[in-house]
């Protein structure tokens, strides 16, 4: 089991665009199981390789409560997006207790391949939906809190400035 690093905002390497996977070997599938490992320890539901500092196009996905229910894409793209959502998000790659609604489609369908290289296809709607919306962002190297306004964004930013100076303190 290894708990890897989670970058954290506003660190530059979160805004590197994820280059697409070649070939799933071994030492990918160790990879995607340490991000489980982090992800779990983390008590998130999602984890994008580039959180991690791998810029490679794959996430790791639970939304069961039973955490026992894993999700992997590799080179995940959304062909097809439907409705309109809007529910509140956080990220590990956000501190200063960041937590906001985000305007995101209802219902995606997803393609992408498997561990095994295997091509998938999944429909998904609500938080699965935003998840997988939300994981496909950061391989863009975009983050939840660049939806929000200016004003919401500085008050994040504010707030994550003091927990630094009162943990350094
Ligand atoms: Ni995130």
């Amino acid at each position: 089991m290894a708990i890897l690093e989670i970058l954290q905002y506003p660190d530059p390497r979160l805004r590197i665009k994820a280059q697409p996977v070649t070939k799933v070997d071994d030492a990918l599938r160790k990879q995607v199981e340490d991000m489980y490992d982090t992800m779990y320890d983390a008590k998130g539901v999602g984890l994008a390789a580039t959180q991690v500092n791998i810029h490679l196009r794959l996430f790791t996905m639970d939304v069961s409560e039973t955490r026992d229910q894993r999700v992997c894409i590799v080179n995940p793209e959304i062909i097809h997006k439907e409705g309109t959502q809007y529910e509140g998000e956080g990220c590990l790659s956000v501190g200063g207790g960041a937590y906001d609604k985000v305007e995101r489609a209802m219902k995606v369908r997803l393609c992408g391949t498997d561990l095994d290289g295997k091509p998938i296809e999944i429909e998904a709607e609500g938080l699965m939906a935003v998840c997988f919306q939300h994981e496909l962002d950061h391989l863009n190297g975009i983050l939840f809190i660049d939806h929000l306004s200016r004003l919401k964004q500085q008050r994040i930013r504010d707030k994550i400035a003091k927990d630094k100076r009162r943990e350094q303190s």
